[in-house]
């Protein structure tokens, strides 16, 4: 490691990014996580891929201060929001409470709507959280997120249980908190495309280890029929050991093919 990557990753620590080195997580005598290395920058937006089972909630989690089990050396900011892919609202609070759950200081309904607004749910505050759709009671659990002004946002596979078309928009909402908003972003998801569409960086978690990481150089907003796009989607998918991931997208039906 070179004096530029020291500094990097030091500027990386103290404002607002996130540095993991030699990170471990053992359940049971059974070693999940071996040595992970990963520092994500100030504002930076990173995918993480894997098989299922391969540590990436766990490392999520780790990330997130959720998991104190971990060895080596997890920095990450205190001002964290975590959004999982249940949306974990609470039945018996309104939509709005919901999102102000925990917040302190004044103005908490005024915060909790503005969140709102930005997600487009600024109708639906009084609502309880039994009537809101999939993609509402996620975009709830955003909105929770962003108004805490988290500078280190942890996306757990957010969009994994939501209809094809319902997660392109919510992908779409995601891109623009991010672009507004400026957090370091750690999304975990199955879908490469996705990985493509949003992230800076995607990494693939193999073996315990980050095995391989692929810098996405593409202007956004991205387009899935981009030859350039469509590039470093084959080699995240060949990375997961997948092959190539069959024809471009026309119709969301085939979004299967890019799924693992
Ligand atoms: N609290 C736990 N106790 C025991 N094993 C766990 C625990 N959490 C995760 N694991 C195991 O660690 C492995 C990685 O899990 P996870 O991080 O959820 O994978 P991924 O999110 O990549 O699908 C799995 O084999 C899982 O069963
Ligand atoms: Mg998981």
């Amino acid at each position: 490691m070179g004096a530029t990557e020291h500094a990097a990753i030091a500027d990386a620590a103290t404002a607002h990014g996130v540095v993991v080195r030699g990170a471990g997580r053992v359940f049971d005598g059974r070693t999940v996580l071996a040595d992970v290395d990963l520092t994500i920058a100030p504002g930076e937006f990173v995918a993480l891929l894997g098989a299922s089972g391969s540590g990436k909630s766990t490392l999520l989690r780790g990330i997130g201060g959720l998991d104190r089990g971990f060895t080596g050396r997890i920095d990450a900011p205190a001002a964290k929001a975590i959004v999982f892919q249940e949306h974990r609202l609470m039945p018996w609070l309104s939509v709005w409470r919901n999102v102000a759950l925990g917040l302190r200081g004044g103005n908490i309904r005024e915060r909790a709507l503005t969140a709102l607004d930005e997600v487009g749910l600024g109708a639906k505050s009084d609502a309880w959280p039994s009537t809101l759709s999939g993609g509402e009671a996620q975009r709830t659990a955003l909105a929770r997120g962003l108004v805490r002004e988290p500078d280190l946002l942890l996306l757990d596979e957010p969009f994994g249980a939501l209809d094809a078309l319902t997660r392109l928009n919510a992908q779409r909402l995601v891109a623009r908190l991010w672009e507004t908003h400026r957090p370091a972003t750690l999304l975990v998801t199955h879908d490469v495309e996705e990985a493509v569409l949003l992230a800076d960086r995607a990494l693939i978690l193999r073996d315990g280890r980050i095995a391989e990481e692929i810098v996405v150089d593409l202007p956004r907003p991205r387009r899935v029929t981009d030859p350039e796009f469509v590039a470093l989607r084959s080699r995240l998918l060949a990375g997961l050991g997948v092959g190539d991931g069959g024809p471009i997208r026309a119709t969301t039906e085939d979004q299967e093919y890019t799924h693992v």
